[in-house]
């Protein structure tokens, strides 16, 4: 690592640590303070959120309460007030209603960068769903929608990502029928830049068996890491799997042996980070009992290690959503305490409609009351560290490149097959640094 980025970090680090916003020691979570508590929505499990980095809001979308009701509201949550947004969230362009989806939980929500979120699936009390709709979060309005290609099956409990480089989603798995019987396991890849569902059929060395109530996020190299769920007979999965965007194909790998791995777990959460891992938080583990567990997994030593929380973290809980925010946090928001139903009810327990922060650079839950102006200087100064990284990581990726490049010419002069493999795959591993492994 280079020296002037030791110091930024240092600096970062013993900041914070002075002025008391970030225990780092502790790995402690810690609930926040919402100022208008009563405009916060009704308590909801199996909702979707999703961040809107422009606005910096985060969007809730349907979701089941206690009484097995199927919902269609839209909240919206400011990140730097810590306050729930009242709005007109059944605005719609050319006032054609059936652009607003219908009640539905266990749905995927995907935004693009243009500032746009999709709905895809989900299911109410009778039905799993099939269709997919748009939100403009520039000007909260539904927008319709007409997709191209084959209609893709029915499905809720299914997981989705943005494969940005594409214009694509990338939706998998999910149960077909309200029972969580009938699962699949394909890749749905869906056009956003032109509205239309592309068939698909990935190979691949280790093809994850259908599944629903997993989780999937996206890598900085581009592809989706599918990890747990409910298989079929009602066994849950305590396996990761890697499906490379770029290749469409599942990647053979076996997590690190030496490391503790989590018990089985489903209808959990995961972000990514920007330290390339993934942070996975509660959902309901092999025997269906919700918990308030936190893991985190590297992607460059394929690794778990168990984050240790104090008491002050969420409750246990199932179908909650967590998002990743600009301000390297992640947001939990409601979900419910009830076991696994097995007939596919959601019931029992809690339902919640609570915030926690955690952060994701330091494992520590901050408090909004802490204010918002260090909390902004803060994650100036980690953006700032991040950004020098990826500038400085990316210019020797270039030399490197450039360097072999001049190898491979000079070798390929002199016809020397051994030195033009050794470069070949001197290149592909130039080509793909582990981001951040430094840290
Ligand atoms: C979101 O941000 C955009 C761009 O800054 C702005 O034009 C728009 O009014 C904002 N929308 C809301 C609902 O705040
Ligand atoms: C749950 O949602 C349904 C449908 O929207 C509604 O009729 C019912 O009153 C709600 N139950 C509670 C406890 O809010
Ligand atoms: C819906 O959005 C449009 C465009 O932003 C705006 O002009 C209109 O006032 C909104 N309608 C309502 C009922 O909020
Ligand atoms: C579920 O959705 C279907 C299709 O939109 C609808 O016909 C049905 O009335 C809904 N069920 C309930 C309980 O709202
Ligand atoms: C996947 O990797 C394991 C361990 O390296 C290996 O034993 C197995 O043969 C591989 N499977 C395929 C289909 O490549
Ligand atoms: C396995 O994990 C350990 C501890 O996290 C790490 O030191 C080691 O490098 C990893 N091995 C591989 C092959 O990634």
């Amino acid at each position: 690592m280079n020296k002037f980025v030791a110091i930024l970090l240092l600096l970062s680090i013993s900041t914070s640590g002075i002025l008391g916003v970030l225990n780092f020691l502790t790995d402690s979570w810690i609930k926040i303070i919402i100022s208008n508590l009563d405009s916060a929505p009704k308590p909801v499990a199996y909702h979707t959120a999703v961040f809107n980095a422009v606005n910096n809001t985060m969007l809730i979308y349907g979701g089941v309460n206690s009484t097995n009701g199927a919902l269609n509201t839209l909240s919206k949550y400011d990140l730097v007030s810590d306050s729930w947004f009242s709005f007109n969230s059944f605005n719609v362009s050319n006032n054609d209603i059936t652009a607003i989806p219908s009640a539905r939980y266990g749905h995927v929500a995907v935004t693009t960068l243009f500032n746009t979120m999709y709905i895809f699936g989900g299911r109410n009390e009778t039905t799993v769903f099939n269709d997919i709709y748009k939100f403009n979060m520039e000007n909260d309005m539904w927008v319709k929608i007409e997709p191209k290609g084959d209609v893709p099956k029915a499905r809720w409990g299914h997981s989705g990502v943005t494969f940005t480089n594409n214009n694509q989603f990338l939706f998998f798995g999910g149960s077909t029928n309200i029972e969580g019987t009938v699962l699949v396991n394909d890749v749905l890849k869906y056009d956003f830049e032109h509205d239309s569902w592309i068939s698909n059929t990935p190979t691949g060395a280790s093809i994850p068996s259908s599944r629903y109530l997993h989780s999937a996020v996206f890598t900085l190299t581009n592809e989706m890491l599918v990890y747990g769920g409910i298989v079929q007979d009602k066994v849950v999965s305590d396996q990761i799997y890697i499906y490379s965007a770029e290749n469409d194909r599942w990647l053979n790998m076996t997590v690190n042996a030496t490391s503790p791995e989590p018990d089985a777990r489903s209808s959990h959460q995961a972000i990514m980070t920007p330290l390339g891992t993934m942070i996975v938080f509660g959902g309901h583990d092999s025997k269906g009992n919700p918990t308030d567990t936190t893991w985190k997994y590297t992607i460059s030593t394929n690794s778990w290690k168990f984050i240790s929380p104090d008491n002050l973290g969420p409750v246990p809980r199932a179908g909650h959503t967590c998002i990743s925010t600009q301000f390297n946090t992640m947001m939990v928001f409601g979900g419910y305490s009830g076991n696994y139903a097995s007939n596919g009810q959601v019931s029992g327990g809690s339902f919640f409609n609570d915030i926690h922060k955690y952060n994701v650079v330091n494992s520590v839950l901050r408090s909004s009351s802490d204010g918002v102006v260090l909390v902004v200087i803060l994650s100036l100064v980690g953006t700032m560290v991040i950004a020098l990284c990826f500038a400085l990581d990316l210019m020797n990726e270039k030399n490197e490149i450039q360097r072999l490049e001049m190898m491979e010419r000079e070798a390929l002069a002199k016809n020397n097959a051994i030195e033009l493999e050794k470069i070949k795959s001197d290149k592909e591993k130039a080509a793909k640094p582990q981001l951040f492994e430094k840290f």
